[in-house]
């Protein structure tokens, strides 16, 4: 029999989706609550006094007050960004061509790329995301460099090849043949193995011809079962820019169903500035909007509708998009939500916050049945959060009256000292 083990602490997990379900009936949460894990998943959750008392022979790790939640899930990042991270005073395409194209050239470096990716999960580790969906750079070295790391650290984690074959400078140019080889290639190379998953990835309408979308659409119907991930909608500028380059395009997103990249598993970052049509064929597809608050703000691109695309039944996860967003941490992100939310009117509660960060993030990236939450059968990939990790926290948590209050100072508040412990397929890492 395997070895049991027991965590104990405050817990957090979902019964259901807290933006269509009354908080109370869509959260379970334990003030004296226990995780038991075995073989690598949740086996049971429960009160801590009935979970012992069942398995009085599992191991007991007890994280006392500490909130123990499923690790936050940035469902959008660009690991190749993470040294030019806060890079000053530019719109999305003079950010991209000042700071981000140039930094990406160097991913053809095998060396330069380990050393990123390592840097990488490290940085996102210590802020409690134990699942990303990552872009790579054109160059096959920068995906390798990426699923080995994630591969060596147990990690659950997505990512592809970025196709462009037009407006990107010298280096950072595939074609349309090298682009769909390179991406197969890399698919059969990392697509299930371990925790792994290979998206398609081209960056955006921009930066591929219609021919390369083209391909790209043909690879993802050979392979359906790998998400698709790309930009969507993001500044108007951009916006303009491509229906100057798509003539005959109804829209954006028109863009990429001409050429078979809308459906289900398709992961559309930013989806800001969306028409009704585009919402409604979103909707229809079952394809999923990846909010990226921090980089919205950051870059200046726009208020996301989350209370609008909630309410009409979409598909909606949270991310970094590290390095246009301004932090590695899914605790800052969920505050930069909040803000947008609060933006536009609405205030969104802490378990929303939580859930878009962990069960939400899982649901569009379609792996709510293997991470995201607290329950039986779930991967054990969990955070324990510290709700009084700075003398600011403490002080307000101290007046807090629910676990929601005190939760979101630390939302609000926190970064990554809050982080006491994470735990990836139920064997704890260093923290700090
Ligand atoms: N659109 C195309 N590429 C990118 C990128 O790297 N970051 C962001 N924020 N938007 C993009
Ligand atoms: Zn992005």
């Amino acid at each position: 029999m395997s070895e049991k083990n027991l965590i104990l602490g405050q817990t957090l997990g979902f019964a259901a989706d807290p933006f269509h379900a009354p908080i109370d009936e869509a959260t379970l949460f334990e003030r004296r609550g226990a995780v038991l894990v075995e073989a690598g998943r949740i086996a049971a959750t429960g009160p801590a006094d009935d979970l012992r008392a069942a398995h009085p022979e599992a191991a007991v790790c007890d994280m006392g007050d500490a909130l123990i939640c499923a690790g936050f899930i940035d469902a959008h990042a660009h690991y190749p960004q993470t040294a030019i991270i806060a890079s000053w005073g530019k719109r999305l395409i003079d950010w991209l061509n000042s700071y981000t194209f140039p930094e990406e050239t160097r991913f053809g470096d095998a060396a330069y790329a380990a050393k990123i990716a390592a840097r990488y999960f490290d940085l996102v580790l210590a802020s409690g995301t134990t699942t990303t969906c990552s872009y790579c750079t054109i160059h096959p070295e920068s995906v390798d460099a990426y699923f080995t790391e994630a591969k060596r650290r147990g990690l659950r984690a997505l990512g592809g090849k970025t196709c462009m074959n037009r407006n990107a400078p010298d280096g950072l140019r595939d074609d349309v043949q090298s682009g769909y080889d390179d991406s197969k290639r890399l698919l059969q190379r990392w697509h299930g193995v371990d925790r792994l998953s290979y998206a398609i990835t081209p960056r955006f309408a921009p930066t591929s011809t219609p021919d390369q979308l083209a391909a790209l659409g043909a690879l993802w119907a050979e392979f359906p079962d790998c998400p698709m991930q790309t930009h969507l909608s993001e500044q108007t500028d951009e916006i303009a820019w491509v229906t100057e380059l798509f003539p005959d395009a109804r829209d954006y997103l028109d863009t990429y169903e001409a050429h078979g990249l809308v459906g289900p598993g398709a992961l559309f970052g930013h989806a800001i500035h969306l028409t009704s049509r585009e919402r409604a064929r979103l909707r229809q597809a079952d394809a999923s909007l990846i909010h990226c608050p921090t980089s919205n703000t950051f870059i200046g691109s726009g208020l996301f509708d989350m209370p609008g695309l909630m309410a009409e039944g979409q598909r909606v996860g949270l991310a970094t998009d590290t390095g246009g967003g301004s932090s590695f941490s899914m605790l800052r992100t969920m505050a930069a939500a909040y803000e947008v939310a609060q933006l536009r009117g609405t205030a969104l509660h802490p378990a929303q916050l939580i859930w878009l960060a962990t069960a939400g993030s899982a649901r569009a990236l379609r792996l709510d049945d293997r991470i995201g939450n607290l329950a039986p059968g779930i991967e054990a990939d969990l955070v324990a959060l510290d709700l009084a990790s700075t003398p600011a926290i403490a002080q307000r948590a101290a007046r807090a009256e629910t676990i929601w209050e005190a939760l979101f100072a630390t939302i609000m508040m926190g970064d990554d000292r809050a982080i006491r412990q994470v735990w990836i397929g139920g064997a704890p890492i260093c923290a700090q």
